[in-house]
């Protein structure tokens, strides 16, 4: 039986003490992505399965071993999405985004699901951030993207990662390429795994990226892409590197990255980290001019990347990365007594419309243990409201780190408008207060 106590293998939860990390990468991603000219676009996190077998392909081990596919009640077959190019190429094709100017620049934040084997870095539910940029053909173009994930990285203070980049050609190139990989796989057949030896036929290439070790072994001495390029391909890498030069970008030429999605066409790359173990590649992409078309929109050239937000988060922590702190509490009111408890609510109502986070009992605690919970939750001041201080209209506001006080006043009700200026005068005491205890 399911244990309802415990998340499914290979996912995890962002708990309440560190989703402060999450935010700072994901607004830092937006922010970035926005200079670039990339505006967000979200979609759904279920596609029809033939979005993900016609673009990430068929053969490979993606949609062969990884993807979470059903029959939905109306006996469709919906796959959740393990990427987010196919659903993203989907949606700008139905909605006819690439009929407006081009370039088409989106980016996006979401949640994918691969069927893979749970260890360190890879997992069944994750997280991408990535960018698409359609219409864009020229080498400017992957160097901007590649110089957009290059500062995406370290602006969310990444350290120490390389740029490894490839061409895998076009379909042209790699027809002598692929016949070059049969010729030499036909030779070791028999060590490849079951998978491999049905992509000797189909498509020679996907042997590359098997993550069988016996596979991984044969696949070593193969013959690379690289090689096989044909001069509008070959042309097109040189002036990738040429605008990466120019961009002041450093990167190495890899010829094994092959990446494990058949779209790809042309220009292929990857961030690795060398702080995180064998899932060392934080960021993946490439062009894809082939895609769109493919999919029944009109030929665009197109290419983007995604990047593993869990493997960032290790790489943050194995650096030992400093977030700014979360943001905590600035007022606790300590209300005693029912009357004291309505005026605590309607004293955090405004404090909060004031931009403060203020915080009072909803637990039905004595003063004594409000005190202990303000001081653990590291609340910058407090104030304790009883009926004394609602017939004085005028309470003490407690520094908690040095322990001092100041008197500020307080409305007597604190209840409705009428008492709206009398607020100001406190929020204003509070906000002097603040000043003169030089906390926040
Ligand atoms: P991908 O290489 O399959 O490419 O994934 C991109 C990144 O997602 C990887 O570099 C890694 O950081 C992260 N990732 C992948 N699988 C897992 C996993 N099981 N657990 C944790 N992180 C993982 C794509 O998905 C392409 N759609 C990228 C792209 C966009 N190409 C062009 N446009």
């Amino acid at each position: 039986m399911a244990e309802i106590n415990k998340a499914i293998r290979g996912t995890a939860d962002v708990l309440p003490n560190d989703s402060y990390k999450w935010q700072f990468v994901e607004q830092k991603m937006l922010e970035t992505a926005s200079l670039f000219g990339f505006k967000e676009i979200r979609v759904p996190v279920i596609e029809h399965t033939e979005v993900f077998t016609k673009s990430v392909g068929d053969t490979t081990d993606v949609v062969q071993k990884e993807m979470y596919t059903f029959n939905d009640k109306g006996d469709r077959s919906i796959t959740l999405r393990p990427e987010l190019t196919a659903g993203t190429v989907r949606a700008a094709i139905e909605h006819g985004l690439l009929n407006d100017a081009l370039p088409l620049k989106v980016c996006y934040i979401g949640s994918c699901y691969r069927y893979e084997k749970p260890q360190a870095g890879r997992y069944r539910e994750f997280h991408q951030f990535g960018v698409e940029c359609f219409g864009a053909a020229v080498p400017a173009a992957d160097a901007e993207v590649i110089s957009l994930a290059s500062r995406v990285l370290s602006n969310i203070g990444i350290k120490n990662l390389s740029l490894e980049i490839n061409s895998i050609g076009c379909p042209e190139c790699r027809k002598n390429y692929h016949a070059a990989l049969k010729e030499y796989f036909e030779g070791n057949k028999e060590l490849l795994c079951d998978t491999c030896k049905d992509r000797l036929d189909r498509n020679p290439m996907r042997i590359l990226d098997c993550k069988c070790p016996e596979c991984k072994k044969v696949a070593e001495n193969a013959p690379v892409v690289i090689d096989y390029l044909c001069d509008d391909c070959a042309a097109h890498f040189e002036g990738v590197k040429k605008h990466l030069d120019a961009a002041n970008m450093k990167y190495t030429v890899n010829p094994k990255i092959v990446r494990g999605l058949d779209y790809y066409t042309r220009t292929v790359f990857e961030f690795i980290s060398g702080d995180i173990g064998a899932q060392a590649t934080v960021c993946g992409g490439g062009r894809y001019d082939g895609l769109v078309g493919q999919m029944g929109g009109p030929k665009t050239a197109a290419l983007g990347f995604a990047m593993g937000i869990e493997r960032l988060m290790l790489v943050l922590d194995a650096q030992k990365a400093e977030f700014a702190p979360a943001k905590s509490c600035d007022v606790y009111i300590a209300p005693m007594g029912e009357a004291a408890s309505l005026a605590a609510t309607s004293l955090c109502t405004l404090l909060r419309e004031e931009g403060f986070m203020a915080l009072t009992d909803i637990s039905g605690r004595g003063l004594k243990a409000q005190m202990k919970y303000a001081d653990k939750i590291g609340a910058a001041f407090s104030a304790v409201i009883g009926d004394n201080e609602l017939e004085t209209g005028k309470c003490n506001l407690k520094n908690m780190q040095t322990g001092d006080t100041v008197e500020v006043s307080i409305p007597d009700g604190l209840v409705g408008a009428v008492y709206e200026a009398k607020i100001s005068v406190m929020l204003e005491g509070i906000e002097n207060a603040t000043e003169n205890f030089s906390v926040k």
